[in-house]
C-alpha cells in the first residue's frame, strides 16, 4: 500500500484524500506503477480480508481485462485503472446485477463533473463519448456463496491521443483529452469517480433501483434505439432497445413478426449473455 502524502508518478495521493467525500471509498489505496490486472489484484487483496472501499490502483497493466475475457489496452500513465473492492451486506446482494450499470453511471458523471462532456452510456456499461468508448467497467464477485465481495473495475481513457490505440480500436474509441482538447487530471477524475461512485452504491442500497434505473435511462445510448444483440458470433436479436428491466436487463421488441401474430414479444436480454450490442441506423 502507498502511503497518503506520497506523490505516485502520475496521482497525487495526499490531493485525492483531500478531494474526498467518501467514507469508505478510496480511504486505502493500493498503487503499483505496473499490475498485471487490477482486478486480479484486487480479487486476491479481498480474499485476504482488505476493507471495504479498499482500491486498486495501477499505471499500466501487462494483461488488462475486459468483459468476455477481452483484452484492456493498458499502457503507462494516460489511462485510468482502478478496482474498488466493494463488501455487500447479503440483504443488499439483490442489487448485485445492477453495480456494473450503476458504476458506469458514476463514470459517466465523474467525466462530466471534472471535464463536461457529453456522456452516454451503451447498455450494459459501455460509457461513450461522441459515440466512441472512452470507457467501460468489469465487475467481478470475489469467492463462492456466502461472501458478497465484488470487484469492480474500472478503466477509462485519459490523456491519450488516437495514435495511442491499437489498429483495431482506433476509430472506436475516445479519450478525455481527445474530445476537451487539453490535458486531464487524473487525480481530479479519481476523486471525482470515487465520490459519485459512494453516492451511487449508497442509493441502490438504500433506496432499491428506481432513482438509479431513471438516471441510467436518461443518459442512455441504447433504449428508442433498434439494436442487434450478438449473443454469439452467430446468433443475435433485433429490435427496439425499449426499457431496461428491474434487474438490469435489456428488454427488446423484436422485429419482422408478421403482424398475424400480434404484438411481438418482448425478449429479456442479461448482460452475461450479451458479446456486443449494436446500433442499426437504417432499417427498411
Ligand atoms: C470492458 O469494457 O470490456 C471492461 C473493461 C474494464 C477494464 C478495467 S481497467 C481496470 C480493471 N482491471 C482490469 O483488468 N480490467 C478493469
Amino acid at each position: 500500500m502507498t502511503p497518503a502524502g506520497e506523490i505516485s508518478a502520475g496521482y497525487d495521493l495526499a490531493a485525492l484524500q483531500a478531494a474526498l467525500q467518501t467514507k469508505a471509498l478510496g480511504r486505502s489505496v493500493h498503487y503499483m506503477e505496473t499490475m498485471e490486472s487490477t482486478n486480479s489484484a484486487a480479487m486476491t487483496l479481498a480474499e485476504a480480508g482488505s476493507a471495504d472501499g479498499s482500491i486498486v490502483l495501477a499505471e499500466a497493466q501487462t494483461a488488462g481485462r475486459g468483459r468476455r475475457g477481452r483484452v484492456w489496452h493498458s499502457p503507462q500513465g494516460r489511462h485510468l485503472f482502478c478496482s474498488i473492492i466493494y463488501r455487500m451486506d447479503d440483504r443488499h446482494s439483490t442489487w448485485l446485477s445492477w453495480i456494473p450499470l450503476a458504476s458506469a453511471l458514476a463514470a459517466a458523471e465523474a467525466i462530466v463533473q471534472t471535464a463536461r462532456l457529453p456522456v452516454l452510456l451503451k447498455w450494459p456499461n459501455d460509457v461513450l463519448v461522441s459515440e466512441k468508448k472512452i470507457g467501460g467497467i468489469l465487475c467481478e464477485k470475489v469467492g463462492g456463496q456466502g461472501q458478497s465481495v465484488v470487484v469492480i473495475g474500472i478503466g477509462l481513457n485519459i490523456n491519450c491521443d488516437h495514435t495511442d490505440f491499437p489498429s483495431d480500436i482506433d476509430g472506436l474509441a475516445t479519450s478525455m483529452k481527445m474530445e476537451y482538447g487539453r490535458s486531464v487530471n487524473r487525480t481530479d477524475v479519481i476523486a471525482a469517480l470515487l465520490n459519485r461512485l459512494e453516492i451511487r452504491l449508497d442509493r441502490l442500497r438504500l433506496e432499491g433501483v428506481s432513482e438509479t434505473l431513471a438516471a441510467y435511462v436518461a443518459r442512455s445510448a441504447t433504449i428508442g434505439e433498434q439494436v442487434r444483440i450478438m449473443l454469439s458470433e452467430s446468433e443475435y436479436i433485433e429490435g427496439l432497445a425499449e426499457s431496461i428491466g428491474p434487474d438490469g436487463c435489456l428488454r427488446v421488441r423484436p422485429q419482422s413478426v408478421p403482424s398475424s401474430e400480434g404484438d411481438p414479444t418482448l425478449i429479456e436480454v442479461r448482460s452475461a449473455d450479451v458479446m456486443c450490442v449494436r446500433k442499426l441506423t437504417a432499417i427498411s
